[in-house]
């Protein structure tokens, strides 16, 4: 038996030491490809600070370019270059450089901007297998889109504005069945769109706007996620498309659409921002559209539209552009509509309207014209279409308060939104801009909400979540649901639409914190998502009314179902015991989360108070750490992010800080691991001390000396040298001497070999995610 485990433990040690040098490899040959690629793109100056000793993995993003790493391997890579760039040289081929950037396999975000690219876009590029972010704009790529994209099933994001691709769409584009944003601006493409578009259910943008596109657009009705659909300057037409009714923003300007406007449009109460501006458009306008009660912008001239306007109209009193010149327009300028404050636009001339402003047509002008279009070329849908709008008016009444997701939810925010739809117009607010304040936030929320799982293996994606929903998940943040209040502001469980269930905490804002200091916050909420944490899966914001500052933070966490650690171990009742592997299985992932959080390097983050009870199990069994502090968002966050940023130039104290830190953890470490393998639970500190010496001297001792310490639920199945080592690494973390402790590398090396010995003489171990130590 001694053979064996001698044998196995040289196996382990051979298996860490490929698993080392494998890592470092890998971390230099990605090096050498990234300053390749700098090669390539002829050494552009925003990449002059890349250089052989460029630590890629932990350099600082700049606006212009950015690698980010998970565990060691590139996973991002953004690239963007000043607008306007100009073409690479004409040795530059397009080919080599996909040949060298597909060697970073576990790209999952790639961004290459303006960057002077030429050439069609190589099909090599779905050798990344992983890729879900794609954002090629502002280059002179040309050619169809290759079809071995289509292999690439994780796509959610494809980005190719400002190019000069070509041809037609084909139709296994609508294959990516987790494609959320397809934005194709300003290309050369042309043809019709693909019918089975309308299968793309996650659609959530679509821009096609400025390229040659023609025909009918496919049925969208049943695309309940789209919420900006972008048709502007092409050929599209006549018929108004048919969509679903979440939409937040429609542009169909510049187009040859010719049918009248359906009246389901009146339903779109989500709709801010509606442009059909230079098409054919016939029939009357509906009024209704100045009313809806989102509508910000709102842009119908150059058509044929007619009809009579009162001035006791009602309108959106956030309306901010309204542009219905050049149209049939009879009667007079509704009350509402008359500026009244500067940065409110009202366009209306060339109509027949009863006011000697804006260069009016006279009457009879608009009445021939009108009668020359009058006969409706579709007049019978328009009949079936007034009846569906109202069931549409019904069902977006019930269901108006659920799900307002995404872009909207910080542009606007609704008290009680399903009264307000059903009563007066939403009070919204638009967006500041001359602070170019939200729209900031906004993208970059987007853009974090686009970037879900960033490498964090087995967890949900991180996304933001509107208000509605949590509202739903805790019964509009009934009492009932009210856990507590944490130590980031009050707790509050909820289920989620699907099912599963979460935590969410409340933080309150002072209307003085700044833009900057939430995205240094989310970047941190986003850095600590981990297997073994307790992890956020998303946050929603909560706006002031008057300035559309943040008022209100929140966080949403997974919810652990399955108790502590502890109830596991030595309390439950009735109790439930982990067998001996589980045990070392369990303490692994704590180590693992350990190792995790320390390698952030943010002070404070463990702070030193890892207990038994804060380790919590998931339906799997799989242990993660509660605890752990999340940043403040309060006055030191600014502090925060310098010290995770400043790389080089970190003070002294902080890195003692951050040692001693450690090895407290490590200490802390020790006391569960102490009670993992007793079996008892341990409540006083002073009674560390005596188990330490006790299980020190069972160490020296024999055989039977150890069994009796150990939690006799595990005593038949353990192996003497599993048990020896974990006793043996367990005395270690709890020596006197902090600088005595070993590094967490180094007890989750002796917890593994722990594992493999006794699976080596049980065979019980099976190798599961957790069996490698991750360097
Ligand atoms: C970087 O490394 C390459 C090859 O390893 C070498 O040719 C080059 O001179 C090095 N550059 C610098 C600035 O050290
Ligand atoms: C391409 O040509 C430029 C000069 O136009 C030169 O500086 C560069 O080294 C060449 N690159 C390659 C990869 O040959
Ligand atoms: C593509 O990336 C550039 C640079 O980061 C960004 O400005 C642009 O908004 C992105 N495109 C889209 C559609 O998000
Ligand atoms: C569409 O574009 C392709 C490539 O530019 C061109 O060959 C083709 O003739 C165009 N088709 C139409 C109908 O314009
Ligand atoms: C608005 O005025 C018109 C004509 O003056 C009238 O027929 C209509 O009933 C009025 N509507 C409301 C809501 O007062």
């Amino acid at each position: 038996m001694a053979k064996l485990s001698h044998h196995s433990q040289f196996l382990v040690l051979v298996i860490i030491l490929l698993s080392i040098c494998h890592s470092e490899q890998a971390q230099s040959s990605q090096s050498q490809t990234l300053l390749r690629i700098q090669a390539l793109l002829n050494f552009p100056t925003i990449l002059s600070g890349w250089d052989n000793n460029t630590d890629f993995c932990n350099s600082e993003p700049t606006s212009s370019s950015s690698v980010i790493c998970y565990e060691g391997s590139v996973t991002q890579l953004h690239i963007i270059g000043k607008k306007g760039a100009p073409l690479l040289p004409r040795n530059f081929s397009i080919d080599s450089f996909m040949t060298t950037l597909v060697k970073l396999q576990d790209l999952k975000v790639l961004t290459l901007v303006s960057l002077g690219l030429w050439g069609p876009l190589p099909g090599k590029v779905s050798r990344l297998p992983s890729l879900e972010i794609l954002n090629v704009s502002s280059n002179f790529l040309y050619g169809a889109i290759p079809q071995e994209l289509s292999s690439l099933t994780s796509l959610q994001t494809i980005i190719l504005d400002d190019n000069m691709f070509s041809g037609r769409l084909p139709n296994w584009l609508s294959s990516f069945s987790v494609l959320a944003v397809l934005s194709l601006k300003n290309n050369l493409f042309n043809g019709s769109l693909p019918t089975s578009f309308s299968d793309l259910e996650n659609l959530r943008i679509l821009s096609l706007s400025h390229n040659h596109f023609y025909g009918q657009v496919p049925d969208f009705s049943h695309l309940t996620n789209l919420q900006v659909l972008e048709l502007e300057d092409n050929a599209f037409g006549p018929q108004f498309p048919r969509l679903g009714n979440k939409l937040v923003t429609l542009v169909l300007s510049k187009n040859k659409f010719r049918s009248g406007i359906p009246a389901e449009v009146s339903s779109y109460y989500q709709l801010q921002y509606l442009d059909i501006s230079f098409n054919t458009f016939v029939g009357p306008f509906p009024t209704l559209l100045l009313s809806l009660p989102s509508i910000t912008h709102l842009n119908i001239a150059e058509n044929k539209l007619t009809g009579m306007l009162f001035d006791n109209l009602s309108c959106n009193a956030d309306l901010k552009f309204v542009d219905l010149s050049s149209n049939f327009l009879t009667g007079s300028l509704p009350n509402c509509l008359v500026p009244d404050s500067k940065d409110k636009v009202v366009l209306f001339s060339r109509n027949c309207l009863a006011t000697r402003k804006q260069n009016q047509h006279p009457f009879p002008f608009c009445r021939n014209e009108a009668l020359a279009v009058g006969i409706l070329p579709d007049r019978k849908k328009q009949k079936q279409a007034s009846k569906a709008v109202l069931a549409l008016g019904i069902i977006g009444g019930v269901f108006g308060g659920i799900a307002l997701v995404g872009l909207i939810f910080l542009i606007y925010r609704r008290l009680s939104s399903k009264r307000a739809i059903n009563k007066s117009p939403t009070r919204s607010i638009t967006e500041n801009a001359s602070s170019g304040y939200t729209s900031k936030l906004l993208s970059d929320a987007r853009y974090i909400s686009q970037t879900v799982k960033l490498g964090a293996l087995g967890l949900p994606g991180y996304r933001t979540f509107s208000l509605e929903e949590l509202k739903e998940a805790t019964d509009n943040f009934d009492s009932s649901a009210f856990t507590g209040e944490g130590s980031h502001g009050q707790l509050y469980r909820g289920q989620l639409k699907d099912g599963s269930l979460v935590v969410i905490s409340c933080q309150k804002m002072k209307k003085s914190q700044s833009t900057q200091n939430f995205m240094h916050y989310l970047e941190l909420i986003l850095k600590l998502r981990h297997r073994h944490l307790v992890s956020a899966l998303g946050h929603c914001f909560e706006c002031y009314l008057d300035d559309s500052s943040v008022s209100r933070i929140f966080l949403i966490f997974e919810y652990v179902p399955n108790g502590t650690l502890r109830s596991w171990i030595s309390e439950g009742r009735p109790r439930r015991s982990l067998n001996w592997m589980d045990r070392i299985a369990a303490a692994i992932g704590i180590a693992k989360g350990v190792q995790f959080l320390q390698s952030l390097m943010i002070p404070g983050v463990n702070s030193n108070n890892l207990e038994i009870t804060d380790i919590l199990l998931d339906l799997n069994l799989v242990p993660k750490i509660s605890s752990y502090n999340l940043p403040f968002l309060g006055d030191n966050m600014v502090k925060f992010g310098h010290g995770i940023s400043s790389g080089g130039s970190r003070d002294l104290s902080i890195d003692t800080r951050l040692e001693q830190e450690n090895k407290n953890d490590i200490y802390n470490f020790g006391v569960i691991l102490l009670e993992i393998i007793r079996g008892k639970p341990i409540k006083s500190a002073d009674q560390v001390d005596v188990l330490r010496d006790h299980i020190q001297l069972a160490v020296t001792a024999d055989y039977s000396a150890r069994r009796s310490v150990v939690d006799p639920a595990v005593n038949k199945v353990c192996l003497d040298q599993s048990l020896k080592t974990m006793m043996e690494i367990c005395i270690r973390c709890l020596l006197k001497n902090p600088e005595d402790r070993p590094s967490v590398e180094d007890v989750l090396w002796n917890l593994q070999y722990a594992a493999q010995v006794q699976d080596a003489w049980r065979g019980e171990y099976r190798s599961s995610e957790d069996s490698s130590i991750s360097p």
